[in-house]
């Protein structure tokens, strides 16, 4: 189905149990994502760096978390702040040295934990040694690791293709008289990968992290490496077809069916497992894949699940926050994900704004206990285990490139991790203004109540949970406005209750009268034995006796 919220019936689904010591880290793990900008800066020039990450590992560890995946930290010009990459194989001094990052991957797997890197396949910086080669000359042996086209007969652009970040996807160049491609900025030329010498030189990329000890990539917009290889005009988007989630304005015109998602893709997807799986232990792949066609979306695990370990799961980022809305993207989810493959869900990144802000400080409580009790890996952007806000940022300050053009851009949910009430991000100016200074780590931590006690709570009982980690999934009907599930293993039996209303829900009848409370979202947990009830936005979490329905 082309949109999942169109009421197909709920499914009741219940998935196999594996056995714990047979699953890999990224399944029964949790994923952590940090944007090396504004982690944690180590030398005073307010900008985040790898050192300061390295230094704050002990906090990770203490949170609960398995993996931390980094966004960019290579030589960049930072026209979209490090998803413009001059060269794929150091670190921009900006964010250190390799030795800054050698040391924390080192420190890291010391300490468990894992260390997945951005991979930004689908287009360099244009201060890239290849691109500038490429643009040096029609001859040059690397003009073909790009997309160059003539103008058309009339003069026109090659084709109708426009940029996500507005405006066409192809910029002229007055020294060889063609355009080039850019599917985001025209400072991110497009690389071809049917050019069989750049897809060495990427796949090479990949050694040179894995080599260096990384644990897997997460694949930067990864659907859009494969295009329609005679470059054919998009159609326009037909009427009736639903309107994508995030409005992005002209691009919205077009029916991206020729731009991305060739099914050549697949190819390139299976080359990397390849090399991933030849390493010991295999590595790990997640792609960036905006596709909301969830046959489409599954088809990037790989027919014979061969391909990503996972796509990103971003359904629950666009839901509405409505109990039935929810479930069903559940339901649809477990109704799509192919045999054996393992479902992932992922609440906010450095590209949505953040969930408190989105759907309520109260709700993103509830979103924290839905997101680390379903079935499947969770990813958690960093800060949102505070409930940080959407920070406004005025005008003149605006930084994201995208909220240059179409404001306010993408900047606060990018705001310093906010250590303690003076900040705790830098000795020196910050380069994006803070939100709320009493939202911080210092006053949450001894606060059982915080946001962070509630993030270190569950994350402490899912790594407990084997029905949490890898149980079966499988809902219950619930009164209006709640949604619940039961995760089972073996004989442990846990029930989610989560209430999406402002308003108490009864619910008793769903835990057949037992059941002892682990967790609650908010208030003291109930006494047993209590005629158990949800208050408004409440979410609790519910041992059963086996031998209950
Ligand atoms: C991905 C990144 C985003 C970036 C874009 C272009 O969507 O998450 O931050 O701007 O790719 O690389
Ligand atoms: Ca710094």
């Amino acid at each position: 189905m082309e949109h999942g919220f169109g009421g197909a019936g709920a499914r009741v689904v219940s998935a196999a149990v594996e056995s714990s010591k047979a699953a890999p880290w990224w399944q029964t793990g949790v994923l952590y994502q940090i944007y090396p900008r504004s982690f944690q800066d180590s030398n005073g020039d307010g900008i985040g760096d790898l050192a300061g990450i390295t230094s704050r590992l002990d906090y990770l560890v203490d949170l609960g978390v398995d993996a931390i995946w980094l966004s960019p930290f290579y030589p960049s010009p930072m026209a979209d702040f490090g998803y413009d990459v001059a060269d794929y194989c150091d670190v921009d001094p900006i964010f250190g040295t390799i030795a800054d990052f050698d040391r924390l991957v080192a420190e890291a797997h010391r300490r468990d934990l894992r260390v997945i890197v951005d991979y930004v396949p689908n287009h360099s910086s244009d201060q890239h040694p290849w691109f500038k080669e490429s643009k040096s000359s029609c001859t040059n042996s690397k003009r073909d690791f790009y997309l160059w086209r003539d103008p058309r007969p009339d003069g026109h652009l090659p084709n109708n293709w426009l940029s996500v970040f507005g405006g066409p996807a192809w910029t002229w160049d007055e020294g060889t008289g063609q355009y080039y491609l850019h599917s985001f900025l025209k400072e991110q030329p497009d690389l071809n990968w049917r050019n069989p010498q750049l897809r060495q030189a990427m796949l090479d990329v990949l050694r040179f992290w894995l080599d260096r000890g990384v644990d897997g990539f997460r694949i930067d917009v990864a659907h859009f490496i494969g295009k329609d290889p005679e470059l054919r005009d998009n159609p326009p988007r037909a009427p009736g077809t639903p309107a994508p989630y995030h409005p992005l304005g002209e691009y919205d015109r077009l029916q991206h069916l020729h731009d991305l998602g060739h099914p050549d893709t697949h190819d390139i997807f299976r080359e990397m497992r390849v090399l991933l799986d030849a390493y010991q232990p295999p590595r790990y792949s997640v792609g960036e894949i905006h596709v909301f066609d969830w046959a489409e979306w599954a088809g990037y695990y790989g027919a014979d699940l061969d391909e990503l370990h996972m796509p990103f799961n971003f359904w629950l980022i666009h839901a509405p926050w409505e109990a039935s809305f929810i479930r069903e993207v559940v339901d649809e989810l477990e109704g799509a994900i192919p045999a054996g493959a393992w479902p992932n869900y992922v609440m906010g990144n450095h590209d949505e704004p953040r969930l408190a802000t989105r759907i309520g400080h109260e709700q993103s409580r509830v979103a924290a206990m839905l997101l680390l009790t379903l079935r499947g890996t969770p990813t958690i952007y960093y800060g949102e285990e505070l409930g940080m806000a959407q920070v406004p940022i005025p005008p003149a300050e605006v930084q994201d490139p995208w909220g240059k053009t179409r404001p306010p851009g993408r900047d606060g949910c990018r705001t310093p991790m906010p250590w303690n009430s003076a900040g705790g991000f830098s000795r020196g100016r910050p380069w994006l203004r803070s939100g709320d200074p009493s939202i911080n780590v210092e006053v949450q931590d001894s606060d059982p109540t915080s946001h962070l006690s509630l993030y270190r709570d569950l994350l402490r009982l899912r790594r407990s949970s084997e029905a949490l980690r890898l149980g079966s999934y499988r809902p219950l009907e619930a009164p209006p406005g709640c949604f619940a599930y039961l995760r089972e293993a073996g004989a442990e039996k846990l029930l989610v209750m989560l209430n999406f209303t402002d308003q108490p829900v009864a619910v008793q009848a769903l835990a057949g009268g037992g059941g002892r409370v682990l967790l609650s979202t908010t208030g003291p947990l109930p006494p047993a034995g209590q005629q158990l009830e949800l208050a408004p936005h409440q979410g609790l979490i519910v041992e059963l006796q086996s031998t209950s329905p």
